[in-house]
């Protein structure tokens, strides 16, 4: 099968150019001008952009939270990715224990990497899995290595959530040694989780019940000050390390005078964290926007973005973790009701209410809009903040990420001119909410492309369950 698009604007991470693009089955073959190939389609692509699949590094798809279950799932959030000119998608194992019992509910990445495969069976495009490492002890320790067999060279550790997901900083330090030792790269949440901890009792205590005190008892210098703790333990073991979810304009700063000092770590930031703040969650629909860490200022919104336009922070990913503001009531998807517990569950206290929010199919269009026409980054950085750097940063470059003979054609090609009322009506993702509600957007993604395959044809779905496949990734690149 040949598809041949004619005319457009390749748009990389480096470069801009007229071009000519064939995909022979599942790859790109020939890139060039004026390509004369017999082919079983065209496409014209005059005035459009050409872009590399976006690449999302991190999202949480079919995840246990709080009594329910983040509302979107390996096919429904993979086929919103689609629509959103997202054509890769990286989830995070939960470690669960042993089903045999081994150790007394310790973890096991075998077992726990088996559940999320038959999860993810469903898959719409193509994936791949960071470990969250949430236990450590010396047999988690001699067993790292091993999950580079399996094709998943990340492991997520948490200076949070205290008595959950938190291990302790020298657990941290010992899991960056080994990583560093076997080319892995440690991927770390930070907030100050003993801080967390006592706040939110006091804000208990004193009756403070409402969506704002999450933030409240969150606060942003746990943040900054946890970014610089990590920096400091990568530094000591010269492990790479990459911050998630990066939300502060204060780890922006411990960020840069770490890797002004050789220090090999990166950062990422989302969406959320570029255009929203606290005054977000003192709305009466509040709760849409909690998720962990929350949202800011103004200030740390301009910080962001001066990190994402000056090259300091190195991705944007999503943390797409979406969760319904109301779940008692059923919405429509695919011809069928389905109503999924959510937000609703912390109406009276806002630590119940599930952390995450949606976005997997906002990023790159509300990003073009407000950072690339905007001027805040050029075409060719949101490229490589989308696609470019996380195929590289994570061991998929060149086969993902690139427009070169040779990767995969995963391609989206955007109107650049394209304008919509963004929000719920665009929106195929799983959730009755869309905090781009009503947004005016300019460029919008038109054709999307898995391994050649016509996936998203204007409003028009052609993918299905099962497209999808696991990317088993190598040792990636500090950027
Ligand atoms: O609120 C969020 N972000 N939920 C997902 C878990 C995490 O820490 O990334
Ligand atoms: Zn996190
Ligand atoms: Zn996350």
């Amino acid at each position: 099968m040949k598809t041949l698009i004619k005319n457009g604007t390749l748009i990389t991470a480096s470069d801009t150019f007229q071009s000519d693009i064939l995909i022979e089955d599942e790859k790109i073959t020939r890139i060039g001008l004026n390509l004369e190939v017999d082919s079983n389609h065209q496409v014209d692509a005059t005035n459009k952009l050409i872009l590399p699949g976006g690449i999302d590094p991190h999202v949480h798809l079919d995840l246990p939270m709080f009594g329910t279950v983040s509302s979107d799932d390996h096919y429904t959030g993979h086929k919103a990715a689609a629509f959103g000119g997202t054509t890769t998608a990286m989830d995070f194992v939960v470690l669960e224990p042993s089903p045999s019992g081994r150790g007394q509910g310790e973890g096991d990445f075998n077992h726990s990497v088996d559940l999320w495969m038959k999860k993810a069976g469903k898959a719409a495009i193509d994936y791949s899995f960071h470990m969250n490492l949430t236990q450590f002890n010396d047999r988690i320790a001699k067993e790292i290595p091993s999950l580079m067999k399996m094709g998943i060279q990340t492991l997520k550790v948490f200076t949070a959530y205290n008595g959950r997901l938190r291990i302790d900083d020298g657990s941290i330090f010992k899991a960056m040694r080994i990583a560093k030792d076997n080319g892995m790269l440690v991927m770390a949440h930070c907030e100050n989780g003993d801080i967390i901890e006592t706040l939110v009792a006091e804000a208990l205590a004193c009756g403070h019940t409402t969506p704002e005190w999450h933030a409240w008892t969150r606060p942003g210098w746990g943040a900054v000050d946890a970014t610089l703790r990590v920096a400091g333990m990568a530094a000591e073991s010269e492990a790479s390390v990459y911050i998630v979810h990066m939300n502060m304009g204060g780890e922006v700063d411990m960020l840069q005078y770490a890797r002004e000092r050789g220090v090999k770590v990166m950062g990422e930031t989302c969406p959320q964290y570029l255009f929203f703040t606290i005054d977000n969650l003192r709305q009466p629909d509040g709760a849409k926007w909690i998720c962990s860490p929350p949202m800011r200022t103004k200030q740390d919104n301009a910080r962001l973005w001066e990190g994402l336009t000056n090259g300091i922070l190195q991705t944007i990913g999503t943390d797409h973790c979406p969760f319904y503001f109301d779940g008692a009531k059923p919405m429509m998807y695919e011809g069928k009701e389905i109503a999924i517990a959510g937000k609703e569950l912390g109406r009276d206290d806002f630590t119940k209410i599930p952390n995450g929010l949606p976005g997997i199919q906002d990023r790159l269009p509300v990003l073009w809009t407000q950072g690339v026409r905007a001027g805040r980054i050029s075409a060719n950085q949101f490229v490589a903040y989308t696609s470019t750097n996380p195929a590289k940063i994570f061991g998929l470059y060149p086969r993902k990420g690139a427009l070169l003979e040779g990767s995969d054609a995963d391609i989206t090609i955007w109107d650049p001119e394209k304008k919509v009322n963004y929000g719920l009506a665009h929106s195929h993702q799983r959730t009755d909410y869309n905090l781009y509600e009503g947004w005016e957007l300019t460029g919008y993604p038109e054709k999307v492309f898995l391994r050649g395959k016509l996936i998203v044809d204007g409003e028009r779905w052609l993918g299905k369950s099962g497209d999808g496949q696991f990317l088993k990734r190598s040792e990636g690149e500090v950027l």
